[in-house]
């Protein structure tokens, strides 16, 4: 398959997924949600004792990150990732594993083994990837990069919504807690933190519908698919 690479970086609930989701099929791209990476390590250091009482055994799980076997699979349409195996898709996005997982996400070594297999999946080309350091680290030289924004209250109410619309009873004050938390972890941390490319694009999406955001980053791609000589 041949293509670019979009990388989609933002805060938590921004989102990016739906977006990059969106932009994926339109192109007939693959999409990698690199954040179900993230949280599905996380979910394997829970099942393994390697968290307790928030306090994340660091070390014990680098000890054991060659047993963390992750890939995803495409079912109806939809992209789902698999941990050893398992289909831990809707698991990885409640109980403990949220309020976890930007402490994993600090790790030295969780990081470069994720990062070395988003490389893996996009070396084909033609891929929509979403994250945190998707264009400052994972692809400097994606040919196009978006940082997705929304307002504070946009991003809680969205969270919360999707939560509800699983299924999985959720409280507001809760859901803002626990994105403050991981936006501030995330920007903070030594390793990777959350931070605009230079050469990025910012797209403010909080009062936008999801058919305007999808054609302002198509705009977006055809002038890259145009000076590329691709379209
Ligand atoms: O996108 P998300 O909310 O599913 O991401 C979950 C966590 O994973 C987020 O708090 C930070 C971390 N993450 C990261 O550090 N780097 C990425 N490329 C993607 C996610």
């Amino acid at each position: 398959m041949s293509g670019i690479t979009i990388a989609i970086d933002g805060f938590s609930a921004c989102g990016k997924s739906t977006l990059a989701k969106q932009v994926a099929k339109h192109y007939g791209y693959i999409f990698i949600d690199s954040g179900a990476m993230y949280r599905a390590v996380t979910l394997f250091a829970l099942q393994n004792g390697l968290i307790e009482n928030g306090e994340l055994n660091s070390s014990h799980l680098i000890d054991k990150l060659n047993n963390v076997k992750l890939r995803f699979e495409e079912k109806e349409g939809y992209s789902r990732i698999f941990l050893n195996e398992v289909d831990v898709e809707d698991e990885i996005r409640q109980g403990e594993v949220p309020n976890n997982v930007s402490k994993v996400a600090t790790i030295k070594e969780v990081r470069e083994k994720l990062v070395e297999e988003q490389r893996n999946m996009a070396s084909s080309g033609g891929i929509v990837m979403d994250g945190r350091d998707i264009g400052t680290v994972v692809f400097p030289d994606a040919e196009l990069k978006i940082f997705v924004t929304a307002s504070k209250e946009v991003r809680v109410t969205r969270r919360w919504k999707e939560l509800m619309d699983k299924g999985i009873q959720a409280d507001i004050k809760e859901v803002e807690r626990n994105l403050l938390e991981r936006d501030l972890i995330d920007s903070t941390r030594l390793e990777s933190p959350l931070r605009k490319a230079e050469d990025a694009v910012v797209l403010d999406n909080s009062e936008m519908t999801r058919q305007d955001q999808l054609q302002w980053v198509i705009s977006r791609v055809e002038d890259v698919l145009v000076s590329k000589n691709l379209s």
